[in-house]
């Protein structure tokens, strides 16, 4: 049966997006049974559970997506609409999004341009997608090797998280969940959050997948040290965080910026990655990313020991947070970050856990103060 956290983004007048939890994922037919008119996209890895939903609601047409970066284009987007199209969805139609932060991309987008904007509801099925993708609106694909150069920020009606898929999550996208995990946990200035049920534990995530080594972040999550943190409690608390941000920030203008910690570094990482086919993925990115970001922030004198105790943190969780590329490798691909304005780029510098700030770098300084040992 579906419930509700309580974690809710006020959209405009009486609209709201809201985070459901499903103990199974079908159960999200609960609320999508409402709408008339739904459509559905979502990646082939989960095409059990596509079916199992399917076997429960009505879906006017479906598209099953390969998911890859490559599959993240305009192509992929206009594909979705062309179903859209020759199925005739009107506006009052519905998208839901099954897979990981790749799908709901996609989709997103398809659904922010399709007769300028129709809605969607996020199924996600990485934990990844649970804790930050599918929660807040972004949509984009990649555009001449740049990653999500284009795009969109609508709300979906809601994020519906289940359990269930994090159960066939391989280690590696599990892991690379767990850093934006823990750059939630990092960014989060409200540490009066707290759990809202520990009930909500499935024993097959404990046993199948959960390394959840998170003895640390306890504290900063409103954890007491004699709980013990469960892989959905933590999904939930960060779901909180992450909603409570874009409700006062919907559209990046400030605050918002902060869950980009370590992606400037991030995008980088992957733009270099993709040039030399090498194979990392986002959240894997986004773990050498934080820790580069500590880096920058202990060079620039506005934190001390941060690179440690970042590097410390995503390594017990069992990340990789060596960078495999050279500084200048990154600095020369930042110059096409979506934040670059001319010769500086904005970094979101952690001083402490739960005290960040984002500030504007010159690129020469980016490479300076990171060159040297
Ligand atoms: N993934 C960062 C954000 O949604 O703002």
């Amino acid at each position: 049966m579906i419930s509700r956290p309580g974690i809710r983004i006020h959209v405009s007048g009486d609209e709201y997006s809201e985070v459901l939890q499903a103990p199974r994922l079908s159960d999200a037919a609960e609320v999508l049974k409402d709408f008339g008119e739904l459509y559905l996209v979502y990646d082939e890895a989960v095409a059990s559970f596509a079916a199992d939903l399917a076997g429960v609601v009505k879906f006017r047409s479906t598209v099953a997506l390969e998911v890859s970066e490559e599959a993240k284009s305009m192509e992929t987007v206009l594909g979705i609409c062309s179903t859209l199209m020759s199925a005739e969805a009107s506006r009052e139609a519905v998208l839901v999004a099954l897979g990981g932060g790749t799908v709901s991309d996609i989709a997103g987008f398809a659904a922010a341009i399709y007769k300028r904007g129709i809605r969607t509801v996020n199924i996600p099925t990485t934990l990844l997608a649970q804790v930050d993708a599918a929660i807040g609106g972004k949509s984009g694909v990649n555009f001449q090797g740049y990653k999500n150069i284009l795009g969109a920020i609508r709300q979906p009606l809601y994020t519906i998280l289940s359990p269930e898929p994090l159960t066939i999550l391989p280690r590696r996208q599990y892991l690379a969940g767990v850093a934006e995990l823990i750059k939630t946990i990092i960014v989060n200035n409200e540490p009066a959050v707290t759990v809202q049920n520990l009930r909500f534990a499935h024993p097959t995530i404990r046993n199948a997948h959960d390394p959840c080594p998170f003895t640390w972040p306890r504290a900063a999550m409103g954890f007491a040290q004699s709980q013990p943190v469960l892989p959905e409690s933590l999904i939930v608390a960060a779901a909180k965080v992450k909603a409570g941000i874009v409700e006062r920030d919907p559209f990046e203008a400030g605050e918002r910026r902060v869950l980009n910690l370590g992606h400037t570094f991030a995008h980088a990482i992957e733009h270099e990655a993709a040039v030399r086919g090498d194979d990392i993925l986002h959240g894997e990115a986004v773990a050498m990313g934080i820790v580069l970001a500590g880096r920058l922030s202990d060079r620039l004198g506005e934190s001390s020991g941060m690179e440690e105790t970042l590097s410390k943190m995503l390594r017990e969780a069992g990340l990789i947070v060596e960078c495999p590329y050279t500084i200048d490798n990154l600095v020369d691909a930042m110059r096409q970050d979506k934040k670059a304005v001319g010769e500086s780029v904005s970094f979101v510098l952690p001083k402490a856990i739960g005290d960040v700030i984002v500030k504007p770098v010159l690129l020469d300084d980016v490479r300076r103060l990171l060159s040297s040992d």
